[in-house]
């Protein structure tokens, strides 16, 4: 990893503002996933150290809350710049530590950073309401206000987005925040930290402490300072963390997981179908919670699908995503390897016909071929269970009925995506999807400025666009009387 700045390389967690080691003399190995080389070895933090940043936060947070909106836009501002400005070494730091292409990487600091720069923007926008009293001499005035210190757990699968996607609204409204990345991917996390603080970020607005979910996320979800907790990750996860907020009955928002259907109507344009389906499917390996992971195929055009689709499947380049030309990098690790793989078994197993890949890559290691599989059913554990891989099975239905039924079939409803060209069929289609985000004729939704977020098991809240500092704020009502005296 050559950096034309190094010291954007940290290893130590950032706590009001120093750069703080272990407690414990603990250390957290980061993994190449492309590799298999530990390329830093970041310092662990305990309960008590995320107490520690608790407390900071609540302290920084008293003065900038109170900085005037523009003041904190400016700040933000400079983060973006920064973060662009960077760009290049944050991408190779991403890619070394989470095996996305470096063409991935830099698109994400990009999205990452367009948050920074949106919710910047936004910080000025957070006003109230005045509304008609109940009689002559009352008004009633509705402002808006910080929920108070934000706990954050973010996920390895978009190590700088994610963050960039809660601290910017959090910091916007004027609370203070306190982030545990991912084990796999703190330096993403730790290298935004040093940017924000060279933005002028005042210390201990933001902290960032790596180490085990049971010490870091026990005190984030128990701690009654903490008001919010906000997280990404498995669906799993994110029960067991809203249960234990309940005690102090913190303000929570999910990002969960997906299991989006993927629908080719028969009067979709083909051709845009399968470039749509390649980088919804193919995008970041597969490991994403808006990936398409069921591709529904009308009779009609299924044949043609497949083998276009086929043919594309066939020229993607597998290997480390920090050299060229290669479409996928690895798998996070040996483990999601093994999980993807198991579903893709047990699915052949029950009848699913395997057209493409099927293994682990011959590279070895996190490598998983990319796998088409065909005629797969609604029983089949690769259509009920999120995949996390690049793998695409195909499903046959035969009316526009029988797809919205299918796609509906699933606890999640996080994203889905159709393909048509009735305009008729495009509102009907929308209205009865039980999904949060609807792609039509397009397979990337995402973008700083639409409301990111899910339905039923994907989770609760929006991020991103102008709903997305509501998760940040408290709505004060205040009744002012006496006014005709
Ligand atoms: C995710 O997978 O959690 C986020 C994907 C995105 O922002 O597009």
């Amino acid at each position: 990893m050559k950096l034309n700045d190094t010291t954007l390389l940290k290893t130590n967690a950032l706590i009001d503002g120093e750069w703080v080691s272990s407690d414990t003399n603990d250390v957290l190995p980061v993994k190449n996933p492309a590799t298999g080389d530990i390329i830093a070895e970041v310092a662990k933090s305990s309960a008590n150290q995320t107490k520690m940043a608790i407390d900071a936060s609540a302290d920084a947070m008293e003065d900038w809350k109170n900085l005037p909106a523009k003041a904190r836009a400016n700040l933000l501002r400079t983060w973006f710049e920064l973060m662009i400005t960077n760009q290049e070494d944050l991408a190779k730091i991403m890619t070394a530590e989470q095996g996305k292409t470096l063409a991935e990487s830099r698109g994400e600091i990009a999205y990452g950073a367009a948050f920074i720069e949106w919710f910047g923007e936004q910080a000025k926008r957070i006003d109230g309401d005045i509304i008609p009293g109940p009689s002559k001499d009352k008004r009633i005035v509705c402002i808006k206000q910080p929920v108070g210190v934000v706990a954050a757990i973010t996920p390895w699968n978009f190590p700088n987005a994610m963050i960039a996607r809660k601290a910017a609204p959090a910091l916007a409204a004027g609370c203070s925040i306190v982030i545990k990345p991912a084990s796999e991917t703190p330096l993403s996390a730790l290298a935004m930290g040093e940017l924000s603080m060279r933005a002028g970020i005042p210390k201990g607005v933001i902290n960032i402490l790596a180490g085990n979910s049971s010490e870091i996320g026990a005190e984030m979800t128990s701690n009654p300072i903490v008001r919010k907790l906000t997280f990404t990750g498995s669906t799993e996860i994110g029960k067991l963390l809203e249960a234990q907020c309940a005690s102090t009955m913190k303000k929570t928002s999910m990002e969960l997981g997906g299991n989006a259907p993927f629908i080719v109507f028969e009067d979709a344009d083909i051709d845009a179908a399968v470039a749509g389906a390649m980088i919804s499917k193919y995008r970041n390996a597969g490991q994403t919670c808006v990936c398409s992971n069921r591709i529904l195929l009308h009779d009609a055009i299924y044949d043609e699908f497949l083998e276009k689709f086929l043919t594309a499947t066939r020229e993607l380049t597998i290997g480390n995503g920090a050299e060229d030309h290669i479409s996928i990098g690895p798998l996070i690790n040996e483990k999601a390897v093994r999980d993807v793989d198991k579903l893709v078994q047990a699915s052949v197993r029950s009848g699913a016909e395997l057209i493409c890949g099927g293994s682990p890559h011959p590279l070895g290691g996190c490598f998983y071929q990319p796998t088409i599989l065909n005629e797969v059913s609604s029983e089949m554990p690769v259509f009920r269970n999120e995949i996390f891989g690049p793998v695409a099975p195909l499903v046959r239905f035969s009316s526009e009925a029988e797809a919205i039924s299918l796609a509906n079939d699933t606890e999640f409803g996080l994203a889905a995506y159709f393909y048509t060209r009735d305009v008729g069929r495009v509102w009907r289609v929308s209205e009865a999807l039980d999904y949060g985000i609807v792609g039509i004729n397009e397979g990337i939704i995402s973008n700083e400025m639409a409301p990111f977020g899910g339905m039923k098991e994907s989770g609760s809240g929006r991020e991103g666009s102008k709903y997305g500092v509501d998760d940040y704020l408290e709505i004060k009502y205040i009744l002012m009387g006496g006014l005709d005296r």
